[in-house]
């Protein structure tokens, strides 16, 4: 404490002067600190971060120039960006010689290796270190370097990460260039490590992203190479998704003027749900989705029903031989046998027809099916050995028939029914599915197969492919989604619902339907009716999808605002460019479906 004739003494209040002038200075120093702090760590974007960054430490400093170095995954510092118009370099700075040891020629390199502040007041006296580049730049800027203080970027405790290069402190009053205060050195340093945090965390959340999204794509791709009936579907439905989303955002007037995704997060958000649409495919058994004929399990099993004609062809070889041989005449045998051949040969292509499930099968043909299979033939072995527990579980506990037994020519048997397990009987009520799940998980028979009405789907593998939504909104419902990826379960979970209650799998109505929902079912049916590499199928062409699709808007099961503007602002035109074979790109009148 000064005696009361210090105070008066003028050294002191020259001391006095300077030390208020000093906490003046560190107040204004501390400020700028907290309020660094604070845009540092709101900051996501990683540009305005690093600019954040650079104008801060120049800011603080108070000095002319300032550069950003980060260390690159190959141990090198990389120009990241610096305070006046000049184009960076592209050149990196090695961290480590040739040798291994670490690169020390450089101010920078020297920094960042030792995780140490490095203050040079004068560059052309300073001896220590190459310092041409900086003479260079000097040239080649016209602003004479001077002074320099480059100060690492480490977390504390931390690994270094880059570095901030800040030249030629100026004087507060004149503009001066000056060495750089050394009491402001601290303030830089606490900066700079408060900087190196913000951008070690950005860095951490950047990288979980593209783990995230690498993932995402990685279930997309896995469905896509499952079958190649879906092939390349999941990966271009976003693509379309963001694209007809692009243009419903432009939007001023009508329904869809409100519609908006108003933060990078919320277009995530939306993106996310694209990718994992039909993540719930991956539960669907690839024999399912690939059917491409009715018999057809894990294999068309029209074999196993040829060979039972060709036992029932011997089995009337045999009889015609044992007539012979029995004294009737040989003709008449012969003739009786023929028309028996003749006979088979005609139900079995008419069997193998009905496989195909190309057309519609009327009643009377399942009839037919059914006299078909009534024709006998005798199995000789016994039909429960060589089969898995599974399988035998299914024959039941009725005993064996003694052999040889007479056996259908085709047969629907309750060893054709796969069970539902109880666990899969009842959906889980939270969900609100409206949809009448079938008792068997599936149904093998071979004339319930066979007597398909259209396609070759039975009723459980329909329900089956439809189950794929169910589980993708199930599958999305475990995961725990952070606040702004909240909704990827409603925009992945509704693109097979229709305005007018009619889809699956909850039947919502327009008024349940989001704008990005809508979009998606557009983006759903159109890449299935426009792809170009399913087989079995030809492409069509661009104008025959858009009809189709203005058929889906006829029925009400799209939204007509969101089909007009698919076709008014060209985006189907550009999806096409992009996706579609040129052959299949033709004129499309797209005056025919507006208005
Ligand atoms: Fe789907
Ligand atoms: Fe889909």
């Amino acid at each position: 404490m000064p005696t009361p004739q210090e105070w008066i003494h003028p050294e002191h209040l020259m001391s006095q002067s300077s030390d208020a002038k000093a906490l003046l200075l560190a107040e204004k120093k501390l400020a700028s600190l907290v309020e660094n702090g604070l845009l540092l760590s709101r900051e996501k974007d990683r540009d305005v971060l690093l600019r954040h960054i650079l104008y801060g430490g120049r800011e603080i400093a108070q000095c002319a120039i300032g550069t950003l170095f980060l260390k690159t995954e190959h141990n090198t510092l990389a120009f990241a960006m610096r305070t006046n118009d000049q184009a960076l370099p592209s050149l990196e700075l090695p961290l480590s010689l040739p040798d291994g040891g670490p690169n020390e020629k450089f101010v920078v390199t020297y920094a960042v290796n030792h995780n140490k502040t490095v203050i040079i007041d004068d560059v052309y006296s300073e001896t220590r270190f190459d310092l041409s580049g900086t003479k260079r730049f000097s040239e080649e800027s016209g602003i004479r370097t001077v002074s320099i203080l480059t100060v690492p970027l480490s977390p504390r405790d931390g690994e270094v990460i880059g570095a901030l290069q800040l030249i030629n402190a100026l004087h507060e009053n004149t503009g001066e260039v000056v060495p750089f205060p050394r009491e402001l050195i601290g303030f830089i340093e606490a900066m700079a490590s408060q900087s190196a945090v913000a951008l070690e965390n950005q860095t951490l959340l950047e990288a979980q992203k593209v783990l995230i999204n690498s993932l995402i794509k990685l279930v997309a791709s896995a469905i896509d190479a499952k079958s190649a009936h879906t092939g390349g579907h999941c990966e271009r439905v976003p693509e379309l998704a963001m694209m007809l989303a692009e243009e419903a955002v432009k939007v001023a007037d009508g329904p869809l003027a409100e519609f908006g995704f108003h933060s990078e997060e919320e277009w995530d958000e939306f993106r996310i749900g694209a990718w994992l649409h039909d993540c719930g495919k991956v539960t669907t058994p690839e024999y399912v989705v690939d059917k491409a004929t009715k018999l057809e399990t894990i294999y068309n099993r029209i074999h196993e029903v040829r060979m039972r004609f060709e036992v029932l062809l011997r089995d009337a070889e045999i009889a015609k031989l044992k007539n012979i041989i029995g004294g009737q005449p040989a003709a008449a045998a012969e003739a009786t046998y023929a028309a028996c051949v003749a006979q088979l040969k005609d139900d079995f292509a008419f069997i193998a027809e009905c496989n195909i499930g190309g057309e519609f099968i009327a009643a009377e043909k399942v009839e037919r099916i059914r006299s078909i299979g009534k024709h006998t033939w005798m199995r000789h072995f016994d039909d429960r050995i060589g089969l898995s527990s599974d399988e035998l579980k299914r024959h039941g506990t009725t005993p064996a028939p003694a052999l040889p037994v007479p056996e259908w020519l085709l047969a629907d048997k309750e060893s054709h029914r796969i069970p539902r397990r109880r666990s899969e009987s009842t959906l889980n009520p939270k969900f609100g599915f409206q949809v009448k799940v079938p008792k068997d998980l599936y149904n093998m028979g071979e004339i319930y197969n066979l007597s398909i009405a259209r396609g070759t789907l039975t009723e459980e593998e329909r329900f089956k492919i439809n189950d794929h939504i169910i589980q993708t909104i199930t599958m999305l419902d475990t995961l725990p989604l952070p606040k702004h990826l909240k909704r990827i379960p409603e925009y992945a979970g509704t693109h097979h619902e229709t305005l007018i209650g009619t889809g699956y799998p909850c039947r919502l109505t327009a008024q349940e339907l989001s704008i990005p929902s809508r979009i998606m079912a557009i983006a759903d049916i159109f890449e299935a009716l426009t792809a170009s590499d399913r087989p079995y199928k030809k492409a069509k062409t661009l104008s025959e999808s858009v009809a189709i699709l203005s058929y889906f808007k006829r029925d009400h099961h799209i939204d007509p605002d969101l089909f007009a503007l698919f076709l008014t602002s060209g985006v189907y035109r550009r999806y096409a460019a992009r996706f579609l074979n040129p052959e299949q790109i033709d004129e499309v009148d797209i005056s025919r479906y507006l208005g």
